[in-house]
């Protein structure tokens, strides 16, 4: 693999030396002119000449009304200007777009790509040397880090945490795989309408993103396992003590990061691409993260290979016992440790010279973190809780630009299956007929649902977490094979086929699919295969020629005009870096030699989070100096 382009990003400002309230002036003309203008603007707010002479760390504030996962965003906001004060900084909180899985019409994907244009473009706009962002629903912290990626200065993840779990007649619960499990058991008639209101109120017992390893999980590991959080910054719950303190060491780690010029495209590297690829596979995480990473790494010019992730997930086994893969929540995670206990016994599988944001390796922060004691969430490698990771990727004539299962979360009786397909040709076709008692439909069949990709929805919406048909589920079906161009919550569980690329809106074969056709799934294969012979889908996609979605205005014209397929991230195309450097996983290998290494070990790396670091002659040309005291 080579890696011969020093920075996927084009932008060269002319300031871009400048530093502080210096940095990134409106362009009146005349540089002295603008930055007496913006003194004097600022001056308004009462900032003194010292607050203005240090380095500036934005803050990203996704609070919001809607968004009860970013809840605690306030204390958060508070805590993380401690840090920078106690370091030397002016922290400077800004809002962004925040979105919310439950308030995003027609879905939260729509509007991940408008929020990371929003962060990137405002990181850029305003004067700062390095940013927290403060993330954790589903796409806000994809969001931010595709954002970050492209602005290409220090950036630091904050995760808001997990909500706590609830009761519900002395049965533990949390959102959502048991909003899932009580809903169903609701459609199948098991349960009342008066218990299934009593458990609504349950199942979300405070703020903070859902409290199993869905997507949000999934991204907050990610985001640690990439190296952009403080170590142990993945699992602390949304309303604990050890959040806030994970908020201060950030602000702290954010001046560091602005003094040593830590960039980010210095921790976003190939090797932290790959082992965030391996924490996703041995966490069990949400099938949304590889469409996530997917979209990060192409800001950073790296395509996500497949067919090697899933070679790399032959290798790597499941080693975290959390819903909806195994039995617990978040917060039992972070009693077990969180994330350094999961580090430590993937280790063999890590690269461990990964440079994180602290200046340190992963190997580093792994040694800091101690020797491990006994728990019962994090699995040592030789006796996972599944054998291999917990997606594969299928591809066959049905798909073929690659498909996704979560294995660790099927029915193993349904991974070798072949079944007649019952089609729905949308959404609305779906609402409207899966409920029938005159649905043609049995536990043996293969449910297909169409046009719910990126440009068919639009938005790739997690409908295709198809629910069992409602006569189906009365007589006590609890799985069947479901196949779509769509996405599924990560906390959904089911033999369910996803991201079928290319999708149906844009005349994948999947559009052509009929009542009645064949199919058959073979995890075991990776096979996804229609067995419709070539000739005939041939003749039905000339007879049915498929129209793509078009608008007439606004940011939807602008989606369906650049939005890109599953395999590319559905980001949107002019957002990726210009060029790209190399496919990855490079190779399935534990250790890939062929992957260029990480930058060394920072000098100025801080001894502590919340220390101030040393400037050393090591430091970068544009690295700021220590404030004077
Ligand atoms: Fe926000 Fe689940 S809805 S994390």
């Amino acid at each position: 693999m080579t890696d011969t382009h020093p920075s996927p990003h084009h932008a060269t400002a002319p300031d871009e030396a400048a530093h502080g309230i210096a940095k990134g002036l409106p362009d009146y003309g005349d540089r002295g002119f603008s930055l007496f203008l913006r003194r004097a603007f600022i001056k308004g707010a009462g900032y003194t000449d010292a607050a203005l002479g240090r380095p500036i760390i934005g803050i990203a504030n996704t609070a919001s009304a809607y968004n009860p996962c970013h809840g605690n965003a306030p204390q958060l906001i508070e805590a993380v200007k401690r840090g920078v004060m106690l370091a030397g900084g002016l922290p400077m909180d800004f809002p962004t777009i925040s979105v919310h899985e439950s308030f995003s019409q027609p879905t939260s994907m729509y509007t991940r790509n408008l929020m990371s244009m929003d962060t990137e473009e405002m990181i850029r706009a305003q004067p700062m040397d390095a940013v927290v962002l403060i993330g954790g629903c589903d796409k806000t912290v994809p969001a931010q880090l595709m954002g970050a990626a492209s602005a290409g200065i220090p950036a630091i993840a904050l995760i808001t945490g997990a909500m706590l779990t609830g009761a519900h007649r002395s049965q533990r619960v949390g959102a959502c795989t048991d909003c899932r499990r009580y809903w169903a058991r609701f459609r199948a008639g098991e349960i009342d309408a008066q218990e299934i209101a009593d458990v609504n109120r349950q199942l979300v017992a405070s703020v903070g993103t859902c409290s199993v390893m869905g997507t949000a999980s999934t991204m907050a590991c990610i985001a640690e396992a990439l190296g952009m959080t403080v170590p142990g910054g993945a699992s602390p719950p949304a309303v604990t003590a050890d959040r806030i303190r994970v908020a201060e060491q950030t602000g702290a780690q954010a001046v560091a990061m602005a003094r040593s010029g830590l960039t980010i495209d210095r921790v976003l590297t190939a090797r932290a691409f790959e082992n965030a690829m391996r924490v996703l596979l041995a966490i069990g995480g949400s099938t949304n993260a590889i469409v996530h990473l997917t979209a990060i790494a192409g800001r950073m010019g790296y395509d996500i290979d497949l067919e090697a992730f899933d070679r790399m997930g032959r290798q790597t086994p499941v080693l975290l016992d959390l819903k909806p893969s195994g039995a617990h929540y978040m917060e039992d995670f972070h009693h077990a440790g969180g994330m350094a206990t999961l580090l430590r016994e993937l280790k063999p599988l890590l690269h461990l010279d990964a440079l994180t944001v602290t200046g340190r390796t992963l190997g580093e922060e792994i040694e800091r973190a101690g020797p491990g004691f006994a728990q019962q969430v994090v699995r040592p490698l030789e006796r996972p809780i599944y054998p291999q990771g917990g997606i594969a990727v299928l591809q066959g004539n049905l798909a073929p630009g690659g498909a996704i299962i979560k294995q660790s979360a099927a029915d193993a009786a349904l991974m070798e299956h072949e079944g007649r397909a019952v089609v729905f040709e949308n959404a609305e076709d779906l609402a409207r007929r899966i409920d029938s008692d005159g649905l043609d439909v049995t536990q043996a069949d293969i449910l297909v649902l169409k046009n719910i990709g990126p440009k068919g929805a639009p938005g790739m919406p997690e409908a295709g977490y198809i629910p069992i048909p409602r006569k189906l589920a009365r007589a006590g079906v609890k799985d069947i094979v479901r196949i779509s161009d769509g996405r599924m919550s990560g906390t959904a569980f089911g033999t369910i086929v996803l991201h079928v690329t290319p999708e149906a809106a844009v005349g994948g074969p999947l559009a052509h699919v009929r009542n009645g056709d064949r199919i058959r799934l073979s995890v075991r294969e990776r096979a996804l295969t229609l067995l419709v012979d070539d000739q005939e889908l041939a003749r039905r996609a000339s007879a049915y020629p498929v129209a793509v979605p078009r608008a007439d205005r606004g940011y939807r014209k602008l989606f369906l005009q650049s939005v890109t397929q599953a395999d590319q991230g559905v980001d949107f195309d002019f957002l990726r870096a210009p060029v790209t450097r190399a496919r990855l996983p490079a190779s399935g290998a534990w250790h890939d030699a062929a992957c260029p290494p990480a930058p060394p070990s920072l000098p100025g790396a801080m001894p502590e989070a919340g220390l101030r670091a040393a400037r050393t002659s090591a430091d970068p040309p544009s690295a700021i100096p220590p404030t004077a005291p």
